[in-house]
């Protein structure tokens, strides 16, 4: 009798204790470096926990014949708090996810169609890691590192990634060097790299100065 009752004040204390199952994104509130605030529990419902973005193929008419779809926190409310997400990759012919990083999460992806070339670059040597997968292989690429993905096919590739974080941030370097209006001249400076290129760059990625 005494093992029943000790049993039961462990169901109670258990029951009792404040865990949270979710902290489902309250869109319309402030995002801090936390996530965003949750939405009332009594307002969650099953379709904060499903995220359709995915099922179709993003639209890869544009300069890089890439489409990244994210499934973070402010998509799909559902992953917040619970430090992982999602996105889709389509890469159409010829199609490059240019080198970038992820300040916030690592990445791991699983090719679903066509074959990909990709790979990251280490920090503490620049050494490089890269391979030409298939569909079903799987690359890790950790946090933080700069990396990229390239279509390894004649058809469109397609992956699917996870995220460690629900917002993984991220960082095009093309984009920071040749998309804003950082000088030609500091950029040169800076990147050791020719004027006239980082001029022709600026102009295909919309810079300035
Ligand atoms: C894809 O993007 C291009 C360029 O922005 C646009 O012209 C085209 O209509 C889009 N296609 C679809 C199916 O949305």
């Amino acid at each position: 009798m005494l093992h029943f009752a000790i049993l039961f004040c462990l169901l109670v204390a258990s029951a009792n204790a404040s865990v949270q199952d979710f902290c489902v994104a309250d869109l319309k509130a402030p995002q801090g470096p936390a996530g965003y605030s949750c939405k009332s529990p009594t307002k969650v419902t099953a379709k904060d926990f499903v995220f359709s973005g995915l099922v179709g193929a993003g639209n890869t008419s544009n300069i890089i014949k890439a489409a990244v779809t994210p499934a973070f926190d402010a998509q799909f409310p559902g992953v917040n708090g619970l430090g992982l997400s999602m996105a889709r990759l389509d890469l159409a012919p010829k199609g490059v996810v240019p080198m970038h990083t992820h300040p916030g999460a690592s990445e791991i992806l699983v090719v679903t169609q066509g074959s990909i070339t990709a790979g990251f670059i280490s920090s503490s040597d620049n050494k490089v890691y890269t391979a030409t997968l298939k569909k079903g292989e799987v690359m890790v690429f950790p946090q933080g590192l700069l990396h990229f993905q390239i279509n390894a096919a004649g058809v469109t590739s397609v992956a699917l990634v996870t995220f460690s974080s629900p917002n993984p941030g991220l960082q095009i370097l093309d984009f920071a060097l040749f998309a804003n209006d950082l000088p030609t001249d500091l950029v040169s400076k800076t990147t050791f790299l020719d004027p006239a290129l980082i001029k022709t760059l600026k102009g295909v990625l919309g810079g300035t100065n």
